[in-house]
């Protein structure tokens, strides 16, 4: 359960992004309350409507937005929450993590944030296994991130091998560990 708990989810640029509607759903179920950053890639997949009409709240994608910066928003969304979760992780975010640019909303807040950092990743097995991301995932673990998944299967693309998101249970008994 995940009573008084309160999640940042990041949803990053990836076809699994549409799996992250159902993560907002069972974190619900589990009493916690989720607050929803969509970057510019994954508003390419899902839609901002329904991501805050299933977490009851604005979704959160521009880091020069007027009004949430008159009160600081990025510095208080890193904080506001017991556990900040990436899923799914793009090849692109996890580079940005382990790089510590703050270009955007969720970079800046992933840079800003003291709070636990779950990453689970999605992406084609190619983009999984190169060099870069293996390295950029390497930095993210010697970093105290915890990464979930990916697992193998048959991704979206017609490929087979590891990049599918993890199981959303694992993702939500990571949450439930790194929120207690
Ligand atoms: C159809 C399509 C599917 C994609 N799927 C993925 C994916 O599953 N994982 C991934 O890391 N990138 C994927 N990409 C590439 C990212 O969307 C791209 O790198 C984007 O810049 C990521 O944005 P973000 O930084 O907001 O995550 C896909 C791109 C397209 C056009």
């Amino acid at each position: 359960m995940l009573t008084n708990k309160r999640v940042l989810l990041i949803i990053s640029g990836g076809i699994a992004a549409y799996k992250a509607l159902e993560l907002i759903r069972l974190i619900k179920k589990a009493s916690g309350s989720v607050r929803c950053i969509l970057t510019k890639g994954g508003a390419q997949f899902i839609t901002p409507l329904s991501v805050s009409a299933l977490a009851g709240e604005k979704v959160f994608d521009d880091l020069w937005s007027l009004t949430d910066e008159a009160e600081m928003g990025h510095i208080k969304l890193a904080r506001d929450c017991d556990c900040v979760v990436v899923a799914p992780a793009s090849a692109d975010i996890i580079a940005k993590i382990a790089g510590g640019h703050a270009s955007d909303l969720a970079s800046t807040v992933l840079l800003a944030t003291d709070r636990p950092v779950i990453v689970a990743p999605a992406m084609n097995p190619f983009m999984w296994t190169n060099k870069a991301t293996a390295a950029n995932i390497e930095t993210l673990k010697s970093r105290g991130i915890k990464v979930v998944g990916p697992s193998a299967g048959e991704m979206a693309c017609g490929e087979e091998g590891l990049g599918r998101l993890a199981e959303l249970t694992d993702i939500m008994e990571a949450i439930g560990a790194a929120a207690r």
